[in-house]
């Protein structure tokens, strides 16, 4: 037999067809004239019959047989399902396929949990099997929405006029701020290669060969801290285009947006995105990755609030700090156990702590600060937040980078008590005008805050020399709802500019020259003016399928311990691998 169909093809319009399936047995029920197989194969089930009184001797024999997860396949001819066995829950219900044939392909031992869309099983447990947690519609689903979005970004870009040229694995350290995976060399005994962050300095001496339009969808791979939106290896599609402004390139991502949401969505969405220097999506959203699908802005009320007796609000002004709040509307009655795990909450972000202020139904005051303002300022604060009865403020006084962060996260966690969001609304939005740089506390150093290749504002270079943490960037982050989808910044390209950038870094000459010689060297056979742009493949498909992690969008993801579950890697190696490499092991 020869598959003719896939099961979800089956549909009214096929009625009175012959067809030929192939899938898995997902379930069967018996009864006393027939037995209903449901069928699956990767794009979903439908009923197939076999009766017991028309059947040949052949197929009731091996219908007994079958178990779940029995690879068969099926002649059959499709038919409509009588009005009382339609069932609107599967998207094949008003059909059925009245089987004439029947093979098995293939026997399967009883799977170590049900494949079912909602099971209860353990995330270990089913990427230990996720050869058969794959075959869920629902997980097989983000992964054939992922080749979708794969397929119309590389139609996208290839009409755009881009070359998809592919960059080494086997390489040096890239700067993109986590740790290496290393590899190590057995020609080169000691010597190690690093598995590339980005290919950032490869597309970037692509620019320098005349390839103006590049793209790669490409792994990178990063040793940082698993989330549920980081994975140590995951995907990039990466691009990076000659003689552009950044205009031109928030342009184009723009469009690629809007044809990935119409062909893997069916969504129109409204461009241009709207656009917001990181300064104000900080004081507006405490975040460099605002989700702007709800308010709850941040307001600043050091000025309202300052010279009072709180020593909290007092230290932190007196520091060059602020106190900043958000206004929880319709919160005032939260228990305190919740308004507990707000302040615990904040305490993460390195908060001391957070005070608040509630306006009661009656008009009272509910708030840790009456001992140090009078009514007439719990008025002017509560102005300042547009609070009416029935609202809590949560504020905290601290220097800006943590009030920012530990309101940040508390405006989110309101948002998902209060479910404000919905994760069909899209809201995209470009971050720009980045700083260059930021303080590395732990190094006691300048890093560069998006990475060392990134071109300074044309006002702000003369600052790399006076005040370097005021430059600004032509970096620009592309988000959706809260999430960092992309990021990317025009380039240095000349090879005095690049050398003043690392100077800063805290690199000396050598240094740089061993790191990234051969790029300065590569800016001085005439490089072009370039820049470009690299989104997150897997959290575009998580967000495009409503996923609450990346790992449901990866076939073979890795989890918390960046370990997987499946082969059991990372391992051990043989002595004899060790050996030949020159490492010995600490034990
Ligand atoms: P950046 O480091 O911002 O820029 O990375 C670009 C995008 O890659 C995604 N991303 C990740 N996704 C999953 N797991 C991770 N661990 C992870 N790390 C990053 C994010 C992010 O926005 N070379 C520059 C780009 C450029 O300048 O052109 C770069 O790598 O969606
Ligand atoms: P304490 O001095 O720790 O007793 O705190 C007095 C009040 O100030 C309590 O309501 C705390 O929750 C609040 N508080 C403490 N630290 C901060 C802070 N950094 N920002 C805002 N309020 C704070």
């Amino acid at each position: 037999m020869k598959r003719t169909n896939y099961c979800l093809d089956i549909q009214e319009n096929m009625i009175g067809q012959e067809v030929i399936l192939m899938g898995w047995v997902s379930r069967k029920r018996i009864f006393s004239h027939f037995s209903f197989i449901l069928l699956r194969d990767r794009t979903g089930i439908v009923q197939v019959v076999v009766n017991q009184d028309t059947n040949s001797e052949k197929v009731l024999k091996l219908d007994k047989e079958l178990k779940p997860e029995y690879v068969v396949a099926i002649k059959g001819k499709v038919v409509a399902r009588t009005e009382e066995n339609i069932n609107p829950a599967m998207e094949t219900g008003k059909v059925e396929v009245l089987v004439e044939d029947m093979e098995i392909l293939s026997e399967a031992q009883t799977p170590p949990f049900q494949i079912e869309d909602s099971i209860n099983v353990s995330t270990d447990l089913r990427l230990k099997y996720r050869y058969l947690d794959l075959r869920r519609p629902s997980v097989a689903k983000n992964i054939i929405l992922r080749h979708k979005i794969a397929q119309a970004i590389r139609k996208f870009l290839d009409n755009e006029g881009f070359l998809e040229i592919e960059t080494p694995f086997l390489t040096k350290s890239t700067p993109e701020g986590a740790r290496d995976y290393l590899v190590p060399s057995r020609v080169h005994p000691g010597e190690f290669y690093a598995l590339p962050q980005s290919p950032q300095i490869f597309k970037q001496l692509l620019m320098a060969s005349s390839f103006d339009k590049y793209f790669q969808i490409v792994k990178c791979f990063r040793d940082e801290d698993l989330r549920a939106d980081r994975q140590p290896e995951f995907t990039q599609v990466d691009m990076e285009l000659s003689f552009v402004d950044e205009e031109d390139i928030m342009d184009l991502n723009e469009r690629l947006m809007k044809t990935i949401l119409k062909e893997a969505k069916g969504i129109e969405i409204e461009t241009p995105f709207l656009r917001m220097p990181y300064k104000e999506a900080m004081e507006r959203f405490g975040s460099d990755k605002p989700d702007i699908r709800f308010g709850m802005e941040l307001k600043n009320i050091t000025d309202i609030v300052k010279g009072s007796e709180f020593g909290v609000f007092e230290n932190a002004i007196a520091s060059g700090g602020s106190v900043r709040g958000i206004n929880a509307t319709g919160c005032v009655s939260m228990p305190r156990k919740q308004i507990d795990s707000l302040v615990e909450l904040a305490k993460t972000y390195g908060a001391k702590g957070l005070a608040w202020l509630g306006i009661n139904e009656d008009g009272t005051y509910k708030t840790t600060i009456s001992k140090f303002f009078d009514d007439e300022k719990l008025a002017e604060i509560c102005e300042a937040f547009g609070a009416e009865k029935g609202d809590l403020i949560l504020l905290c006084a601290d220097k800006d980078s943590i009030v920012f962060d530990a309101l940040g996260a508390l405006r989110l966690e309101m948002a998902k008590r209060l479910e404000l969001t919905d994760k069909e609304d899209y809201k995209f939005l470009w971050v720009t005008e980045f700083p260059l740089f930021e303080y590395d506390e732990e190094e006691s150093r300048y890093v560069a805050k998006h990475h060392p290749f990134t071109r300074p504002m044309t006002e702000d270079i003369e600052l790399l020399e006076t005040n370097p943490e005021k430059a600004r960037a032509i970096a620009y982050d592309l988000v959706l709802n809260g999430f960092e989808l992309g990021g990317g910044s025009l380039r240095i390209y000349t090879s005095d500019l690049q050398e003043k950038m690392f100077k800063c870094l805290g690199f000396s000459e050598e240094d740089a020259k061993e790191r990234f010689g051969f790029l300065i060297d590569a800016f001085k056979y005439g490089a072009p003016p370039h820049g470009g742009l690299a989104l997150g493949l897997d959290r575009i498909v998580m967000l495009l399928s409503g996923s609450d992690s990346l790992r449901d969008v990866i076939a073979f993801p890795k989890v918390k311990d960046a370990s997987c579950p499946l082969t059991e890697a990372p391992n051990f190696v043989d002595d004899k691998q060790l050996e030949e490499l020159m490492i010995n092991v600490k034990k």
